[in-house]
């Protein structure tokens, strides 16, 4: 008898943990979402986000962090987007996200041409998701098929932006539990990494990395301080990625290889430990970085999303309905 129970009980663990597992891994959404609900949603957004990337190539890099940052607090649900009332306190001036976060204009254009299009049907968290994946092609980075049918949030969390997002300050041990408490592995986080290959941060954010680390190229270092000086110019830029800035490729990995990682975190990847070997990799092998980016934005794009008849399709990303 307590042989049979230990079994049965054995059996239905591993039946709730095959769904719990298939759950996290689909949550019901699928790549042709669209095709009977809104045949033209993804050719419109792809059009909007090539228009906005060639006016200003600095925003495929600012799509792509709209998408993370939202995935990592409570899920793919659009909490990012909402704006700020007198009764509500979004995620918008959370660290991470204050003056940093940009892009939500694009969003907003192509929100309204898809309820011109297809009126509540199209999610903003859909959008966010596919304008990521068509940030990175114009950028001439990896494709991949995004999973599409999450709904929005009507909810947002202030605390969790502050607690859930990595930040630049951190040491590898730390980035390293930052992703895992995601479910992402060490591989995938340095994957993840790779996106650092565009866009722009702010003096603030490396300032004490370029004045008192040592783990960085000094002529690297001397050439960003004259833009961002030991006191002033908080909001001075320097790209990412100094070698090809609105290229998607490796070169970011080829920068850490030789310490001219642009925030402490970057650097973190290549300093010594346990993922070194691995940057090294990606430095040599465009299309192994390619294949794992792309693999991991899926794996994103997977976190907790609303469907069925959770959360709402917003007709304004900016406010629930
Ligand atoms: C590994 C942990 C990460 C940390 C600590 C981190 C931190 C940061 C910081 C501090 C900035 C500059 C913000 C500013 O100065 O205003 C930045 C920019 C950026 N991050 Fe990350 N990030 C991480 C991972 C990621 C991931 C996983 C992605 C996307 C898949 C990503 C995409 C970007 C992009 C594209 C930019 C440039 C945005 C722009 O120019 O508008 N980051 N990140
Ligand atoms: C630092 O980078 C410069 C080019 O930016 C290079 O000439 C120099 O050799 C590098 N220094 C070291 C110690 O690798």
């Amino acid at each position: 008898m307590a042989v049979h129970s230990l079994h049965h009980s054995n059996m239905i663990f591993c039946f709730s943990a095959f769904l719990l597992l298939f759950r996290g891994a689909s949550a019901q959404l699928s790549s042709n979402y669209y095709a009977t609900k809104c045949p033209r949603a993804l050719s419109t957004i792809r059009t909007a986000v090539n228009n906005a990337v060639v006016k200003e190539h600095r925003m495929g890099a600012s799509l792509l962090r709209l998408h993370f940052h939202d995935c990592f607090v409570n899920g793919c649900d659009a909490s990012v987007l909402l704006d700020d009332t007198s009764s509500f306190t979004g995620e918008k001036t959370a660290g991470p996200n204050a003056d940093s976060l940009r892009g939500f204009e694009v969003i907003d254009t192509i929100k309204s041409q898809m309820e011109s299009i297809c009126p509540g049907v199209v999610s903003c968290a859909d959008i966010l998701a596919v304008a990521a994946r068509d940030s990175v092609v114009a950028l001439g980075g990896p494709s991949w098929t995004v999973q599409l049918g999450r709904r929005d949030s009507t909810t947002a969390s202030f605390t969790a932006a502050n607690s859930e997002i990595p930040s630049p300050g951190m040491d590898l041990s730390d980035l390293l539990v930052g992703f895992s408490n995601k479910g992402f592995s060490a591989e995938e986080m340095v994957a993840l990494s790779g996106a650092h290959t565009t866009g722009q941060a702010r003096c603030v954010i490396f300032r004490e990395r370029i004045n008192k680390e040592a783990n960085i190229n000094s002529t690297f270092a001397a050439s960003l301080k004259s833009n961002c000086p030991s006191t002033g110019g908080d909001d001075n830029l320097a790209p990412l990625d100094a070698t090809t800035p609105v290229i998607f490729d490796n070169a970011y990995f080829k920068n850490l290889v030789n310490k001219k990682g642009l925030l402490h975190s970057d650097q973190q990847l290549f300093n010594g430990g346990s993922t070194d070997s691995q940057v090294t990799t990606y430095s040599n092998n465009p299309a192994t970085f390619r294949a794992d980016f792309a693999n991991a934005m899926v794996k994103i794009g997977n976190l907790s999303p609303l469907t069925g008849s959770s959360g709402q399709i917003r007709a304004d990303c900016r406010k629930i309905n």
